[in-house]
């Protein structure tokens, strides 16, 4: 490989991930590996501001690949939305001599990093840390596989409950701009409906189909509704259905942060390892920098950071049709 850095930091920001230590520890091995110094930086931008940095050892990420949450901490950093924030930011880098940077992150940490590279000669390299999954240029990011098995394995025992007493569960996911956790958990658990932020669902539609299935005394149903839907989360759907079905018996269960811990599955262990040691990779050889690298088919994809943060994602519509014929 041809060396082009020699002193690399990584910092986790934003909401954190099951499976963001799995890539700290990939960067951190990676790097060392490959002759490298790594830098932690505590607290993302935060950290890179107030020089909360300190170098890594292999021995440094030993024993973590299996937990959930970040060792590195995260935060939401208001300075660095500021030119000023960013220059401090750049001045602790250079200071030390980092010389590239890898941020785990969301979408908003790589508008952050998308800045910070085009007015500063430090490259950086984003991975797809979030368990919202709403991402282009990625068919996964790090830590939504593992809160979509939380919230399958949470709805599976509230299906329990109403089996026992023929309720309707309203069940609240994680997703202030994405419908991917209600999506998939909605399909893995034979959820009646989902109600995501990406596609209309008509209320009046699922409370038809909610009568017609009174009728021929279908009483137990799941609907799962993530948390940023256009009728504003799992209380308010449940009030309006309340609304015009005064007999069903309705529950409202709110899934909430217990989505964002827990051990990592091994597809965010997996995937987390490959796309660590892809980060350090990239920053070696220098061509494919200030790009956010994902998995698209099975392959590493790069997409340039100022796109990352542009491009929508997207939720197949026809997701909607088939989850309502597999609950007919
Ligand atoms: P996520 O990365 O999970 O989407 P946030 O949207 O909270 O999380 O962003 C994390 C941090 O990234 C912010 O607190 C801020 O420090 C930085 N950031 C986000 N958007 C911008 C922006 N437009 N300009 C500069 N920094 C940003
Ligand atoms: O990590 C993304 C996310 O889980 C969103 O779905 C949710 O709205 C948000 O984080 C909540 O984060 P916090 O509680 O840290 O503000």
């Amino acid at each position: 490989m041809n060396k082009k850095v020699s002193k690399i930091g990584v910092l986790t920001s934003g909401g954190d991930a099951p499976g963001m230590n799995a890539a700290i520890r990939a960067v951190v091995r990676t790097g060392i590996y490959y002759g490298l110094d790594v830098y932690g930086i505590v607290r993302g931008y935060t950290g890179m501001i107030e020089n909360d940095i300190f170098k890594m050892e292999s021995r440094s990420v030993a024993n973590i690949i299996q937990r959930g949450g970040t060792i590195l901490k995260t935060a939401r950093c208001k300075e660095f939305f500021e030119p000023e924030g960013r220059k401090k930011a750049y001045e602790t880098l250079k200071k030390i001599g980092i010389d590239g940077l890898v941020v785990i992150g969301g979408d908003g940490s790589f508008r952050g990093a998308q800045k910070f590279s085009t007015e500063f000669d430090i490259p950086c390299v984003g991975l797809p840390g979030t368990i919202d999954k709403d991402m282009a240029g990625t068919d996964f990011t790090i830590g939504f596989d593992t809160a979509v098995n939380t919230a399958i394995q949470a709805i599976d025992k509230i299906r329990d409950t109403a089996d026992a007493h023929d309720r309707l569960f309203i069940i609240e996911v994680m997703g202030r701009d994405s419908g991917y956790i209600a999506l998939h958990s909605g399909v893995g658990t034979g959820a009646e409906n989902i109600l995501i932020p990406e596609h209309k669902t008509d209320l009046n539609d699922i409370i038809n189909s909610l009568l017609e299935k009174e009728k021929r005394k279908k009483l137990v149903n799941l609907l799962v509704v993530a948390e940023g839907g256009e009728y504003g989360g799992a209380n308010e759907v449940a009030r309006v259905i309340k609304s015009r079905m005064p007999n069903a018996d309705i529950k409202v269960c709110i899934l909430g942060h217990i989505q964002r811990g827990g051990a990592p599955s091994a597809l965010d262990r997996l995937i987390a390892s490959r796309l660590g040691y892809a980060a350090v990779d990239t920053l070696i050889k220098g061509d494919k920098v200030n790009t956010m690298i994902g998995i698209v088919n099975n392959d590493l994809h790069y997409t340039p950071l100022d796109h990352a943060v542009k491009a929508e994602h997207t939720i197949d519509p026809e997701w909607l049709k088939i989850i309502k014929i597999l609950a007919s």
